[in-house]
This record gives structure tokens, sequence and C-alpha cells, in this order.
């Protein structure tokens, strides 16, 4: 049986149209068995529903608290059954339940080369602070904010007079390539939580990932 995904989505969803079309290259040994979105209006849903994919929306301003949110999503995605969970421009911190659920079969995209810039603004922070370079990481999903065993990161230089949304256009252009990529290895069974790493074909993998565009600049 192929493995089954669901998509959390905040936004354009440009990610999640790379699975879409990865998915139908036949690249991503996977069905797309859902995509959630936590504001009803996000773009990302009607890429989904152009796709023929189900879309749920569960706008978390109508819930009380929290906790009471973690729990609709976490009961809305279990009826899908998924094998494996895709943060994508998902931009709700979850709680510690809600993430020891999927313990292991969630992963999340990161705009930053982890460990650097956990949370927002990442391109700007990378800008302020001088960097020669900035990227993204796919990373599995533990309790702590951005700071799960990283799967694989891509490169990209930060160039004279880049702005934080110029930046950001070349950096999604990796992500679109190394998210999908990260899922087909989980797909196939090759990527793996065990503990507290990520584990390619049996082996620990560095400790910032497979480095998805090799050498720094
Ligand atoms: C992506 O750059 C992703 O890395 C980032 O949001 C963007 C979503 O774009 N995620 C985070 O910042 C999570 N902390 P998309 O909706 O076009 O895929």
């Amino acid at each position: 049986m192929p493995c089954k995904i669901v998509i959390l989505i905040s936004g354009s969803g440009s990610n999640l149209q790379a699975f879409i079309d990865a998915a139908a290259k036949g690249e991503l040994p996977a069905s797309i068995a859902a995509v959630i979105s936590n504001r009803p209006l996000a773009k990302g849903l009607d890429r989904a529903r152009e796709a023929g994919i189900a879309t749920a929306a569960l706008d978390h301003t109508t819930f009380e608290s929290r906790d009471a949110f973690d729990a609709a999503l976490l009961e809305l995605i279990d009826g899908y059954q998924p094998d494996l969970v895709i943060l994508a421009g998902f931009m709700r911190i979850l709680g510690a339940d809600f993430v020891r659920h999927f313990r292991g079969r969630m992963l999340n995209i990161h705009p930053s080369l982890l460990p650097k810039y956990p949370g927002l603004n990442t391109h700007q922070r990378a800008i302020d602070a001088g960097d020669a370079e900035a990227g993204a990481t796919v990373h599995f999903v533990t309790e702590e904010l951005d700071g799960g065993p990283p799967v694989i990161h891509a490169r990209v230089p930060v160039e004279p007079g880049d702005t934080a949304e110029l930046l950001a256009s070349r950096v999604l252009e990796q992500e679109h390539r190394i998210y999908p990529l990260a899922a087909q290895w989980f797909a196939q069974g090759r990527l793996v939580l065990n503990g507290n790493r990520a584990e390619f074909d049996g082996k620990a993998l560095p400790a910032s990932g497979y480095s998805f565009n090799g050498a720094t600049v």
C-alpha cells in the first residue's frame, strides 16, 4: 500500500504544489489523502481542490484554547489514517501532546539552515547577520520548536543587495526540491526517526541533515 500523506498548510501552498507535482510525475510513491489548513482562505486549499484532493479547514480563531485546537486537528488528521504528516508552511505552534502523537511520522520544512534562526523572519535575520548563505531544512518534528533532527538541507548564497523577499523566493525553489525528496525517502522506508536521530538506510544522518547541494559557498 502506498504511503498515505496528510499535508497541513496556512498559506500559499507552493510546497504543497511541489508534492502534488512530484506525485503526478511518479516521483513520490505516496498518495495525498487530504490537505488541511488553519486558515479557511489559504490559497493552498485551491491548489488541493484543483488537484482533486480532499480539503478541510480548521479555523484556529474559533477555538477557545490552543489545546482544544490541537485536539480537534489531531482527530481530523487521524480520520485519514496517514503514515506521514507534512507541515508545509503551517504557521501554528503545535503542543507537546500533538507532537508526541505523530512522533517519527511528522516532518516540517523551515526556511533556514537549522539550528540557525528557529522561529520567524529567518531571511531578514540571515541578511542582517551578514551571512554568506541561507537555506532551508527539512526535519522531524519534536517538542522543541524547529529543533527536531534534520533530514536534509539546501544552501542558497545570500547575494549583495538581497532583500528578504528575493532571498525567500530563491530559498523556496530549493524547498520545492528537498521536501518531496525527503517524503520520498520516508515513503520508501529509507528514512526513519530512531530515538532522537534521523537515519537514512540504517545509518545516522549528519547533525545538519543530508546536504542537498554539497559544499558551502
Ligand atoms: C516556506 O518558506 C516554509 O519554509 C515556511 O513557510 C513558507 C511556506 O510557503 N515555513 C515556516 O516558516 C515554518 N516555520 P508555501 O506556503 O508557499 O509552501
